[in-house]
């Protein structure tokens, strides 16, 4: 048994956005998932899913990411393997396509978790890892939102129904050693203050993996999933519920304890593939047993 599912962010998805969030997540999957069945590490398949998610300008992380109040993209991630509960973030760097896979050479190769800004970054050039120049993550739509907004006096960086791009980016597998693991990415939030963090890369809160329990990733207002621990509240609530009951609790606690937004993918250590969220849409997609692909707009509220 193999299990793969990714998300695209949970919003107020415009339907003329609608192809491509569903597009690139489809192909996440259509990529991924035949090699997870060929044995690849559940490790090795969140972090391809999610670079292939952050290469996509459709979605708020990597390519396309949001710009901050200064005009910048700051980026964060997270991997997390379920196995050991060894795990890899990165926060407030600029310049790379792909901090998961900085957040995994963090985990594997540094006496560290956690790194952020200038330091993540030196760390990532004693590794050669290639840094773009900041035109290269940036596009046209990014552009004109950021001077559609930065004078606006009343803009919100997190407001879950207000228009614009978003879409944090991430992914949870099970592999045929069964092994779990989880791994999430984002540009944030929109005109937030430089340096800001959110939940993505914050353990716990962002994505989470336990073999003994499952693996989540999530998405949304980054400071309130912060609050409650979104994915390791969901990986906990698989001790004692279905994966789709924990999930909905899940996302009950962060809209009624912290009036948060939200949504979560994930696989219960069973198999079984969870979904939930209480934006008005969330961009996912998973595989079946077979093979065959749902992926889609979720657009009913799921609590
Ligand atoms: N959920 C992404 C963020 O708030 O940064």
């Amino acid at each position: 048994m193999v299990r793969l599912i990714v998300h695209g962010g949970a919003w107020n998805i415009p339907e003329e956005y609608h192809p491509a969030h569903v597009q690139g997540v489809r192909r996440a999957i259509e990529t991924v998932y035949p090699r997870l069945k060929e044995g690849q590490s559940a490790l090795d398949a969140v972090e391809a899913a999610v670079a292939m998610l952050e290469a996509d300008p459709t979605f708020d992380a990597g390519r396309g990411a949001f710009l901050n109040e200064r005009g910048e993209i700051e980026l964060d991630a997270l991997i997390m393997d379920g196995a050991s509960l060894d795990f890899g973030a990165v926060a407030a760097v600029q310049n790379l396509l792909h901090p998961v896979s900085l957040a995994r050479r963090i985990m594997e190769e540094s006496e560290h978790c956690f790194l952020v800004g200038a330091g993540a970054q030196a760390f990532a050039r004693s590794l050669g890892i290639p840094e773009l120049k900041p035109e290269e993550l940036l596009t046209e739509r990014e552009l004109e939102f950021y001077r559609a907004v930065r004078d606006d006096p009343h803009f919100k960086p997190h407001h879950p129904f207000q228009d614009g791009p978003r879409g944090t980016v991430g992914a949870a597998a099970l592999d045929c050693a069964g092994n779990i693991a989880a791994a999430t990415s984002t540009g944030g939030s929109p005109r937030k203050l430089p340096g800001r963090v959110g939940d993505t890369p914050v353990v716990g809160a962002g994505g989470y993996a336990d073999n003994r329990l499952g693996g989540v990733s999530a998405t949304g207002w980054g400071e309130s999933i912060m609050k409650v621990l979104l994915s390791k509240t969901v990986c906990d609530l698989f001790h004692t519920h279905t994966a789709g009951e924990a999930a909905r609790r899940g996302i009950s606690i962060l809209a009624t304890r912290v009036q948060g937004m939200g949504g979560v993918v994930g696989i219960h250590k069973n198999g079984d593939y969870a979904v939930a969220h209480n934006t008005p849409k969330m961009a996912f997609a998973y595989a079946g047993e077979d093979g065959s692909i749902v992926a889609g707009i979720e657009s009913r509220l799921r609590i």
